[in-house]
């Protein structure tokens, strides 16, 4: 039975360029890949639902002027939307007190017969800290292999974090390390880093780890034009030594069109110098002050003392780790190496499409 568009399905309301891109037929999308055959310029301008038809599950729209026609699943229309992966939308924000009654630690047996737990954590709390994992040195690689692939820098695909005679960086030395994301002045940012201890004899050398899309949502509330300044300000980030030149671009905040939170890069110690007008600048520094206060409140540092065997997986564009001074004359040594969020969230969405959970 043919109908006018406003039946059941009010098809007259909902944008016709929209419904005629997301035809699924097998001539509009390789039934194989799934993926569209062809380009918007290719679609009439302005098409018309000519004639529509509901029939069962399925909704048939008949195109003018070319006579296409496309059927749809009724329960496509009531699909929601997904938040981006990496925005703030979607996931659990926490200070100290709240990632304690989250789970966020898992053993290393459990993880490798069920990942997904663990995965999810580190898509929503931004970190994970597996528990039990072979004191073995390079594990920290095969952990990263277990959810995607390692990501090689300039400090290798693995690097040891220990003292070092002439360190490169500071994390190479006993000192205090404040919370900071890492590699800041690479673009694209390496988004997920592990650190795995193999040893933690010194006195010192405790870990801390904060939500830093919580300190920037409390900057938000709290000091919005701050938050616009962090926004809107790209800084240059960077790093040099014998063999390396790395510079990036970024804002402290990185926020989407809606002005939600998707990324915060944070590194005291390879902030380059900014060149601004100067009444530019000292808006800057009074918004990179107050940003640096609130990720230095207490109560949203959850510290921790690693222990031989535990790795901690975290999103680098969200979490900043942090660790105080150590006795380095004591045993202590970290592998580490980086990832990508993108990876994880994928290995995570194909084991979640066994239990029906996202598919
Ligand atoms: C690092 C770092 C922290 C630590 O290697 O990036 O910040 O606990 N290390 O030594
Ligand atoms: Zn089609
Ligand atoms: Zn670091």
């Amino acid at each position: 039975m043919a109908t006018t568009a406003a039946t059941i399905l009010d098809i007259g309301s909902l944008p016709a360029v929209w419904l005629r891109d997301n035809c699924p037929c097998p001539q509009c999308r390789d039934p194989r890949s799934g993926q569209k055959l062809f380009q918007i310029t290719d679609l009439p301008p302005d098409p018309v639902a000519a004639e529509v038809r509901e029939s069962g599950s399925d909704v048939e729209i008949v195109w003018a002027p070319d006579g296409h026609r496309s059927v749809y699943a009724r329960a496509w229309f009531d699909a929601p939307g997904e938040p981006d992966p990496r925005g703030e939308e979607g996931k659990s924000l926490w200070d100290a007190a709240d990632l304690d009654a989250l789970r966020f630690e898992f053993d290393w047996a459990d993880y490798t017969s069920d990942p997904a737990p663990a995965l999810s954590a580190v898509e929503g709390l931004g970190l994970a800290l597996l528990r039990g994992v072979p004191r073995v040195e390079e594990q920290v690689l095969a952990v990263a292999e277990t959810f995607g692939f390692v990501r090689e820098t300039n400090y290798g695909r693995l690097f040891d974090v220990r003292v070092e005679d002439k360190p490169n960086n500071l994390a190479f030395t006993s000192v205090r390390i404040t919370p900071h994301t890492d590699n800041p002045y690479r673009d694209p940012v390496p988004t997920l880093q592990l650190l795995h201890c193999l040893t933690n004899e010194a006195a010192g050398g405790d870990s801390g780890f904060v939500d830093g899309f919580r300190a920037a949502a409390l900057l938000r509330d709290e000091q919005p034009d701050a938050y616009q300044v962090l926004v809107r300000t790209p800084v240059p980030f960077e790093f040099r030594d014998a063999h390396t030149q790395l510079r990036a671009h970024r804002p402290i905040i990185g926020a989407d069109g809606g002005g939600r939170i998707r990324e915060v890069r944070f590194n005291n110690r390879s902030m380059g110098t900014l060149r601004l007008p100067f009444t530019e600048l000292t808006g800057f520094y009074a918004a990179y002050r107050a940003f640096a206060e609130v990720l230095a409140r207490l109560e949203l540092m959850r510290t921790m003392r690693l222990l031989p065997g535990d790795c901690v997986v975290f999103d680098n564009t969200r979490v900043l780790h942090a660790r105080t001074a150590f006795d380095g004359a004591g045993a202590r040594h970290l592998q580490g190496c980086y990832a990508d969020l993108d990876g994880l969230s994928s290995t995570l969405g194909v084991l979640n499409r066994g239990t029906g959970a996202a598919l």
